[in-house]
């Protein structure tokens, strides 16, 4: 048995808002440096490789190790770089600096302080493709509609019809938001019932797909800011790790869902509908309205626990149609203003700033007579 644990490897994607300029669209280099440098130094220690990147204000940081999940001792160096990195922040006065770092002493686990967490520990097969998705201005149920359509809809991923390994289909654990309870659902026999939660994302989204004997397949960041923080304090920009191939969903049946455009919640100020659209790292970058919401994949080979890759996915022709579809919806949303669906529904405003804007007028509002 020991053998066994010590062979198995864990992916931790860990994020945060710690600052950005100009506004909330982009991280710093110097930011990131520091935090590639931190990484390093730590690298033969606690972990083995790390990668450092960043989708639009979050800074994403990607390490190997043999620790597990929920690691006291990896978690606690993601914190101390986010530390640093949001003095340095505050130092070069970036907007929001330390935006995501809700409390002000470790307390054995990043989990409820404000980063985002992503993890998944198995064993490293023959060769294992990996694949991390990392968006911005968006939230952590965006990722129920792809990994639906990766995992469970045969017309996207034909794997589940014709590899034998997949045939039997998936186990998606659901968690639910507000009531911290969770639910697994069995995939095909149970499609209609996991829909029927997975399709109110703000509320019910999907932490893990397992396949049925077991084989950890996908692995999502669930944490919500404002729910932990009683008050809007940025959206929670969620991250999610695949693995590909070989009994899995292919690289390209991963990446297929991504090429039609999909409706999220976050955008400006956390409060907006708008279409997700895939971008390499060079347009990892929030513009046009504070967005569009945008979501970034690196592809990696695990070798040993060695990262190898990254291969930048959406940086390819093949998404430029999603990317001009995503931009003919933005105009839509764009046009209605202030108005829904383009803003959020009013349960969904109860977690901005609206609120306060909602307090003032509650004395003026007369009831009215029979
Ligand atoms: P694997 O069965 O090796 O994952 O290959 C599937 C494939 O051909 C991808 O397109
Ligand atoms: P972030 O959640 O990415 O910090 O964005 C906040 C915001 O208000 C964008 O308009
Ligand atoms: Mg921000
Ligand atoms: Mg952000």
């Amino acid at each position: 048995m020991y053998c066994i644990s010590m062979a198995k490897i864990t992916i931790s994607l860990i994020k945060a808002d710690i600052g950005s300029f100009p506004g909330h669209s982009q991280t710093h280099p110097l930011i990131l440096e520091k935090a590639a440098k931190m990484l390093k130094e730590a690298e033969g220690g606690i972990i083995i490789d790390s990668f450092v990147t960043h989708v639009g204000d979050d800074l994403q940081l990607i390490m190997t190790h043999r620790r597990g999940e929920n690691d006291k001792e990896v978690h606690e160096l993601a914190w101390k770089i986010f530390r640093t990195c949001a003095d340095m922040a505050r130092s070069m006065k970036l907007y929001g600096a330390g935006q995501d770092l809700l409390s002000d002493a470790f307390s054995g686990n990043v989990k409820g302080m404000g980063p985002g967490v992503a993890e998944m520990e198995f064993e490293e097969r023959k060769s294992d493709p990996v694949l991390l998705f990392m968006a911005d201005k968006t939230e952590p149920g965006a990722w129920n509609y792809f990994l639906y359509k990766m995992f469970a809809d045969p017309f996207n991923s034909p794997g589940l019809v014709i590899d034998p390994q997949m045939h039997d289909g998936f186990v998606f654990e659901v968690h639910d938001l507000m009531e911290k309870r969770k639910i697994r659902f069995r995939t095909p026999e149970e499609i209609y019932s996991l829909l029927a939660y997975i399709g109110a994302p703000s509320r019910y989204v999907i932490k893990y797909v397992h396949r049925k004997d077991g084989i950890i397949a996908a692995s999502t960041s669930t944490q919500r800011l404002s729910l932990i923080a009683g008050r809007y304090v940025g959206k929670d920009d969620p991250v999610m790790i695949v693995r590909a191939q070989n009994g899995l969903p292919a690289v390209g049946e991963v990446l297929e869902p991504f090429a039609t455009p999909i409706i999220v919640a976050g955008w400006m100020r956390g409060s907006h509908h708008g279409p997700l659209m895939p971008v390499g790292l060079c347009d990892a970058k929030c513009t046009r309205f504070d967005g569009p919401p945008r979501v970034i994949c690196l592809g990696f080979q695990i070798n040993e626990g060695k990262l190898i890759g990254p291969g930048d996915m959406f940086d390819d022709p093949a998404y430029d149609r999603v990317r001009g579809r995503v931009n003919e919806l933005a105009d839509m949303l764009r046009a209605h203003g202030p108005f829904e669906p383009h803003r959020l529904s009013l349960d969904e405003m109860e977690y901005t700033t609206l609120t306060v804007v909602e307090k003032e007028y509650e004395k003026r509002w007369e009831p009215i007579p029979e």
